[in-house]
């Protein structure tokens, strides 16, 4: 634990913020605190405010406009791997809110000389398992196998017979280092079945997603104090689901199929089969989520939002640490504000911030 990191965050609390205790009143308890047991407890209020820094500084959101709206479950006493699990299922139950979406993040215990804390193993809360046929093909979520057969192979009793969509379990680890499975309840899971506003044959294809995206695996760093369990969770953009987790050849890679039932010809891939089925893909996923009444955002919006957010940005004068690659829609990039021009360069010291995930 770095007493400098400590207070170098202090000061920006202090410097955005207008908290009632003067900043070297503060500065002076922590160091004393971190003298005599080599940490520091943060206050909720830090917390809170660390947590939606390490979103506005994470150069690879689109939907950086709304980070001070990010709500911030005070959970650090919790160490347990089943009360990691239960609060963790209680989070996808007020982030969903019956599909009005909110931002939401839950920190649970730091690491701490005395012990460290828990490890949710899962990289988001829900996942889809991807079981591995004989023949090498994969049903379900091709990203998922090898923690599918891992959480297998510690006693996850797969269901039979395998589905596409069926949600794993959690995989969490408390401060004795012991893995544990817990279930997701069903009620708990809020999905959007997939269907297009024109073809009626694409509801029978039998697609679904989840309507919360919450990832699980990224340590929060705040003020030299590592949350390694800090779930957090926004709400979809279009194109993730119906772009790139449905459509990327090592994933569903559903194209071809869609391709074929909209009756284009797949043998030439001039024909541009792939972009015409990606197209109705994406707009069955926004139609559905718009039908459902579940917060989605579209490339388009969200892409001048992001825009907007770089001007508020740069008016408060700050850098805003970009990465083109990642903030460039999947499909129509040139017909959305943010590819036509370059951004700051993401600073990989910068902190608050999520640092790279951990492994399971
Ligand atoms: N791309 C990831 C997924 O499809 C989710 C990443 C976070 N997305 C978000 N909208 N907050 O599952």
């Amino acid at each position: 634990m770095d007493p400098a990191a400590a207070e170098e965050f202090l000061r920006q609390f202090h410097a955005e913020t207008e908290p009632g205790e003067p900043l070297a009143d503060r500065l002076r308890a922590v160091r004393s605190e971190i003298d005599r047991t080599g940490t520091y407890r943060q206050t909720t209020a830090e917390l809170t405010f660390g947590a939606r820094i390490a979103w506005r500084n994470s150069a690879r959101c689109i939907g950086r406009l709304y980070w001070q709206s990010l709500q911030v479950r005070d959970l650090r006493n919790l160490h347990d791997a089943a009360d990691v699990a239960q609060e963790s299922v209680a989070h996808l139950r007020s982030a969903t809110r019956g599909g009005r979406i909110r931002s939401t993040m839950t920190v649970f215990a730091p690491d701490t000389p005395a012990r460290p804390g828990p490890r949710i193993r899962n990289d988001q809360l829900i996942r889809y398992a991807g079981h591995r046929n004989p023949d090498g093909s994969v049903t379900g979520d091709p990203s998922q196998v090898a923690f599918t057969d891992h959480v297998a192979s510690m006693g996850w009793p797969r269901p039979q017979p395998a589905g596409r969509f069926d949600v794993l379990p959690l995989l969490i680890t408390g401060p004795d280092g012991r893995p544990r499975l817990f279930d997701v309840p069903p009620d708990a899971v809020y999905e959007v079945p997939l269907r297009h506003p024109e073809h009626p044959w694409f509801a029978r294809l039998g697609l679904r997603w989840h309507a919360v995206p919450a990832i699980s695996n990224m340590p929060l760093e705040i003020g030299g104090i590592t949350y390694p369990a800090a779930p957090f969770n926004g709400w979809y953009l279009d194109t993730e689901i119906g772009a790139r987790n449905l459509a990327d050849p090592d994933r569903y890679d559903l194209l071809p199929e869609i391709a074929t039932r909209l009756g284009l010809d797949t043998r030439s891939i001039r024909t541009m089969w792939k972009d015409r089925a990606m197209v109705e893909l994406v707009r069955a996923v926004t139609f559905s989520f718009d039908a459902d009444g579940v917060t989605m955002a579209d490339h388009h919006t969200e892409s001048e939002r992001f825009l907007r957010h770089l001007e508020k940005e740069e008016a408060a004068g700050r850098s805003c640490p970009t990465d083109w690659s990642w903030i460039v829609p999947p499909m129509s990039g040139s017909q959305t504000p943010v590819f036509h021009r370059y951004y700051d360069e993401p600073d990989p010291e910068l902190r608050p911030a999520f640092l790279e995930p951990h492994g399971f």
